[in-house]
């Protein structure tokens, strides 16, 4: 392989990477940084813009009301590139879709923001100031929802959404919706070391005061086991007093009042109190052994204490005896149970108040109203390196995965495949084909991963821990036949 310094760019492929004469690691790497030197943060490869994160905001030259671009001048940028997108919407009178791709940090939430930004500058919209406060508001209350601090990134989005930016026949904006599709819930009760829980916890515990603090049964971060057990409690010049300030102010904007913030406060720190619930043994049956910490919970949340310790120490296994007769029964939990219960009660009751946060948001966004086009853009938690995953980062890397294998498909694998059939004399180009981790997480036959997890849960009487054990050393056995999982990871 020869070294970047060693390959000469031609000028023709300044802006786009199709025209590289030798598509290569090194060719692409070098042209890409080249132009990142001289301040170039955009380059094409065909109808794919690659942007690279400066970790530097740029003044936006964007004037009001004011395309700066010259129409079919389309230079590597992204308000070029998003400007071209939305004139393909009015003038071929179709719907536009933006993916963002990119390993966590990469910067695709901060280029979403852009965009935003760029479509309400350029296009009109009603009640202009009222109505772009309440836009910064919405996404303010998404992210301290909805991110938190890992390693790779501060402020990373741990969920997946879709955007709508709905337009009327003149091309203003008329709305916007969020569809959320899916929160790593999960970070409530676990994650690794070194990250924090979601944003907003640290705010309210910081940031509330005293008295509101008194009233909720709180004093400090450390008095919980769901945000004392990663280990991480500040982001390095975020300061979480300040931050819950606005997190109010952006409420505020959108209309929710005193009281609802408080119901919705009262909630977040009760599902803190969750975290602290603790088991013992009796029998072999899980008990609780802090009742103060339940009856504080059931007083938070207006729930009776009994069904709740219920709830958690007993499981209902119900069954269909004929088409019209369920016999239901009620069976003591395990410790182990039990403990997954609290932890999966705290994650439910979580991503309630998320999907009430997206309501509130797109009540907010005028998401019912009638619109002739939309563009849709998708922002997603990107790719993470996890040394042992869970469920939730299985799940966020599969997505990053599939889109990956899209961009491959669109800018490789298609073209490739034409200039075959067209038998146009042409070099293949190697490169990794993702495909294979795609089959590996997917394929309906027990090599794959999720159709193994499934197989593994449909009997209820796997969940007894002999044979769940068996079936996951059975899944053991079938990954290892894949040819991936045994490149990497011979260790479950
Ligand atoms: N164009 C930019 N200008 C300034 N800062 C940026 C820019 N793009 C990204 N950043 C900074 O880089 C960091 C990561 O960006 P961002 O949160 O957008 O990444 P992401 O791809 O959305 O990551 P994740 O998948 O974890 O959500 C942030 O701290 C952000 O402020
Ligand atoms: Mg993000």
């Amino acid at each position: 392989m020869s070294k970047i310094s060693e390959i000469e760019i031609p000028f023709t492929i300044k802006d786009d990477l199709l025209n590289l004469s030798k598509p290569s690691i090194n060719a692409i790497t070098k042209a890409i940084k080249k132009r990142f030197d001289s301040n170039n943060l955009h380059t094409y490869i065909g109808y794919y813009l690659v942007r690279l994160n400066s970790f530097q905001t740029f003044p936006l030259e964007i004037t009001k009301k004011t395309r700066f671009y010259p129409r079919r001048f389309y230079p590597p940028d992204l308000f070029a590139f998003i400007d071209k997108i939305y004139l393909e919407m009015i003038e071929k009178k179709q719907n536009q879709l933006i993916v963002l791709n990119g390993e966590s940090g990469s910067g695709k939430t901060q280029t979403t923001k852009e965009i935003m930004e760029f479509l309400l500058l350029n296009s009109l919209i009603e009640n202009e100031n009222q109505n772009i406060k309440k836009i910064q508001s919405c996404f303010k209350l998404l992210e301290v929802f909805g991110n938190a601090a890992t390693k790779q990134n501060p402020n990373s989005t741990r969920f997946e959404s879709f955007f709508e930016i709905h337009f009327n026949k003149k091309g203003n904006i008329c709305g916007m919706k969020v569809n959320k599709i899916f929160i790593e819930s999960s970070r409530i009760y676990t994650r690794k070391k070194g990250e924090r829980n979601f944003h907003i916890f640290y705010q309210l515990l910081r940031g509330l005061k005293i008295e509101e603090k008194e009233q909720l049964g709180v004093s400090s971060i450390d008095e919980f086991n769901f945000l004392t057990q990663s280990g991480r409690f500040s982001i390095e010049g975020v300061n979480d007093s300040h931050e819950l300030v606005k997190t109010q102010q952006a409420f505020n904007d959108l209309g929710i009042t005193q009281k609802t913030q408080s119901k919705i406060f009262q909630i977040l720190i009760a599902i803190l109190f969750i975290g602290n619930i603790q088991f013992e043994e009796e029998n072999e049956n899980a008990i609780i052994s802090n009742q103060t910490t339940i009856s504080w919970i059931s007083s938070l949340i207006k729930v009776d204490p009994n069904s709740l310790i219920n709830s958690l120490t007993f499981k209902t296994i119900s069954s269909e005896i004929s088409t019209d007769t369920i016999s239901a029964y009620s069976i003591p939990q395990t410790l182990n149970e039990a403990q997954k219960t609290r932890d999966a009660l705290a994650s439910e009751m979580y991503s309630r108040v998320f999907e009430y946060i997206i309501e509130i948001i797109n009540k907010n966004l005028n998401s019912n109203q009638d619109h002739e086009f939309e563009i849709k853009i998708l922002d997603y938690s990107g790719f993470q390196k996890i040394d042992k995953q869970d469920l939730n980062g299985l799940f966020t890397n599969y997505l990053n995965e599939k889109l990956q294998q899209l961009s491959t498909i669109n800018i490789l694998k298609k073209d490739q495949s034409q200039y075959q059939k067209e038998k146009i004399k042409w070099q293949n180009i190697p490169f990794n084909d993702n495909q294979i981790i795609c089959n590996f997480i997917e394929d309906q036959d027990p090599n794959g991963i999720i159709y193994s997890i499934n197989k593994s849960c449909e009997d209820p009487n796997k969940y007894e821990l002999d044979q769940l054990i068996s079936q996951i050393q059975k899944l053991q056995r079938n990954l290892r036949k894949n040819q991936i999982f045994t490149k990497n990871n011979q260790n479950l």
